[in-house]
């Protein structure tokens, strides 16, 4: 019994500690706040996505074409972020002169962070398209991710920099929290040229984290490399068709998993899923009154279906698949890889195109991606519809979270006698 209450004990010091100094959710007016990225998305005309939908093989004019659209976007949208290039000369199996490929890094800090000292969440996808089929455009592999996370920036810059105000007027730029970044990397070179070697793909992989591991930060630093700053690199790849299915791949980072499962529930819970069955916009419209209330909701789809995997039952024992994270990994970067089992079926087809995509599929996952970037920043009560009158000063909302996390903790009965 002793030891029973003990361990108890334990267990809820380790859970209140955590939940303060951890994730702090977002309030449902927070995530009503976050923006659809709507035209931007359009596959003709979008200014985030169409741009990327064109032929990007590796040192071609389309991939420089493509790299252009990115400095336009992040000079005129974000220019609080510092872009920078990762180039490596690679030899093909196709012979013929070495090919340059180009990642490219979009990194914002706060603005008092010193070099070694910020610990960043990554959001990653590869841009480059596969040299075969002629013609292959790639919407899902990965022009489609790409843009989904060029959204989530744009979409939480603001709110960072009114987090980063906030903290500086009240002296807090130190500790843990004052030390979080957000960083894009755009790899360059993902698809083999031949066929998937080791050496035949991820060559913009490749270079970037064996460039990464062996940039060292000034002694005593925080972080002994550029590579060590990576708190987590959050992989996106071949997502924008309907209905994926979405396993969790790495027990270390289930935690993170079952964070972005639960947005998606909270987000589809909030109507907010454009490709959701039941999203309003989808409301039958009858003209009969008596009719109402008479249609049940149809079932609501789940994409991060293995939230409730045990990470103690050995449940993780299953495969994964190689992709952009593999160089990372190898080094000890934490991964959390969003890409659906089974694959979308234009899969390295010709049809993996601008017209396959599911476009309500693809801004909700831009959603999602943004919510989990808000709640990894800590951004509640810094997220507004951008263009509204100001909302009420963050020392407000601040006590409203702290209301909303009291609630949440009551919910969960996880606050001790003493407490209330
Ligand atoms: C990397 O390559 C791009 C494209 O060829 C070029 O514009 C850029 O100057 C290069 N950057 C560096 C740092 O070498
Ligand atoms: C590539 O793989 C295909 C199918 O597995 C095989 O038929 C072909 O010979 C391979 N090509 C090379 C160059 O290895
Ligand atoms: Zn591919």
């Amino acid at each position: 019994m002793a030891i029973h209450s003990l361990a108890h004990l334990i267990f809820l010091l380790f859970t209140l500690l955590t939940s303060t100094i951890a994730y702090t959710k977002l309030s449902d007016e927070s995530l009503k706040a976050i923006p659809d990225p709507g035209d931007t998305f359009n596959i003709k005309t979008g200014s985030i996505l169409s741009p990327i939908l064109q032929v990007r093989v590796p040192g071609t004019p389309g991939a420089e074409k493509v790299r252009q659209h990115f400095y336009s976007f992040f000079s005129k949208e974000l220019p609080l972020w510092k872009v920078t290039l990762q180039n490596s000369t690679q030899s093909t199996p196709l012979g013929g002169a070495p090919i340059t490929f180009v990642n490219v890094i979009a990194t914002r800090d706060p603005p008092w962070a010193r070099v070694g000292e910020v610990g960043r969440l990554a959001l990653v996808a590869h841009y480059d398209s596969k040299l075969t089929p002629e013609g292959f455009i790639g919407a899902t592999d990965s022009a489609a991710p790409v843009a989904m996370i060029l959204h989530a920036a744009k979409a939480l810059d603001k709110a960072m920099t009114r987090k980063w105000d906030d903290m500086k007027a009240k002296g807090q730029t130190g500790g843990l929290e004052a030390e979080k970044g957000v960083q894009l990397i755009l790899l360059d070179g993902e698809e083999a040229f031949v066929n998937w070697t080791d050496d035949d793909s991820l060559y913009g992989a490749r270079a970037l984290a064996h460039a990464w591991d062996s940039s060292t930060n000034p002694a005593m630093s925080t972080h002994r490399t550029t590579l060590t700053e990576i708190s987590l690199f959050l992989l996106l790849d071949l997502l924008g068709a309907k209905n994926p299915r979405m396993p969790s791949y790495f027990k270390t980072t289930h935690w993170a998993y079952k964070n972005m499962a639960t947005l998606e529930t909270r987000l589809r819970s909030l109507q907010s899923f454009k490709s959701s069955p039941n999203h309003p916009s989808k409301a039958p419209k009858s003209t009969n009154p008596k009719g109402k209330g008479t249609t049940r909701p149809t079932r609501e789809p789940v994409w991060l279906n293995e939230a409730n995997k045990n990470p103690n039952l050995g449940q993780f024992l299953g495969g994964m698949v190689q992709d952009d994270h593999i160089p990372f990994m190898a080094r000890g970067v934490e991964v959390l890889h969003f890409i659906p089992s089974p694959f979308p079926n234009v899969w390295h087809t010709a049809n993996d195109d601008g017209a396959h995509l599911d476009i309500p599929t693809c801004e909700d996952w831009a959603k999602l991606v943004t919510a989990f970037t808000a709640e990894w920043m800590d951004l509640e009560g810094f997220m507004r519809v951008e263009g509204k009158p100001a909302a009420p000063a963050a020392e407000m909302e601040k006590s409203k979270r702290d209301g909303v996390e009291l609630d949440r903790r009551k919910e969960e009965g996880i606050i001790s006698k003493t407490e209330l």
